[in-house]
């Protein structure tokens, strides 16, 4: 068997999803973020929590609005993933930069959506955790949108595996097929 050796401690919890996160402040400055350390923290009421360093200009228009939105590309939108997490919105504009159109939110006051990603989440920031290089902004979803063709039985959002885009270690990665259904592979050894 593989031996085992300890390292540093470290951040590994890959791969990741990647999502743009679009914020605003109240003077109109706008920045779309890619965002790498997002995820699920609550189902009822639902939440979703982003990780932002404190040098990002977009850190401090979450601070200053307490609100982001969650925008989930597909995988043909790699390259304005790639430079949305390349260049600053303090040099750059983002949205004129990449083509990407604002959509208006419906319970946001400040931040825009993404017209182009299927799924956007519109969350509210109710807590920061100051943790060191990151804050972690936790936001309750009080708003969701998704394109019709993404949407199955009961309004569930069901996308097609082959349009996710995920993230390990400075790699970009897709997903080909999926490997079953969830509750139906373990099988107990008789
Ligand atoms: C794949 C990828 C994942 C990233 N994940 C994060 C992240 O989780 N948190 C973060 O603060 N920055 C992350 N970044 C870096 C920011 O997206 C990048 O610094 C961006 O230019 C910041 O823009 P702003 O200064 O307009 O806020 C990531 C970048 C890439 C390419």
């Amino acid at each position: 068997m593989t031996k085992k050796r300890d390292v540093s401690a470290t951040v590994f919890v890959n791969p990741v999803p990647l999502v743009l996160v679009t914020v605003a402040d109240r003077r109109g400055r706008h920045s779309i973020i890619t965002v790498g350390w997002a995820g699920g923290m609550c189902a009822d009421p639902p939440y979703v929590g982003i990780a932002v360093r404190l040098d990002r200009f977009s850190h401090d228009i979450i601070c200053e609005s307490r609100e982001y939105a969650i925008n989930l590309p597909t995988r043909d939108m790699l390259e304005v993933v790639d430079y949305c997490g390349s260049v600053s919105a303090r040099e750059r504009d983002k949205f004129a930069d990449t083509g990407l159109h604002r959509e208006a939110a419906t319970r946001l006051q400040w931040a825009s959506l993404i017209r182009e990603c299927p799924v956007n989440l519109e969350c509210r920031v109710e807590d920061i955790l100051s943790l060191g290089q990151h804050d972690f902004f936790v936001g309750r979803v009080v708003a969701t949108r998704a394109h019709s063709d993404w949407l199955g039985e009961r309004g569930r959002i069901c996308p097609l595996p082959r349009e996710y885009l995920a993230y390990s270690s400075g790699e970009y990665l897709g997903i080909e097929a999926p490997l079953g259904r969830r509750g139906k592979i373990f099988r107990p050894r008789a």
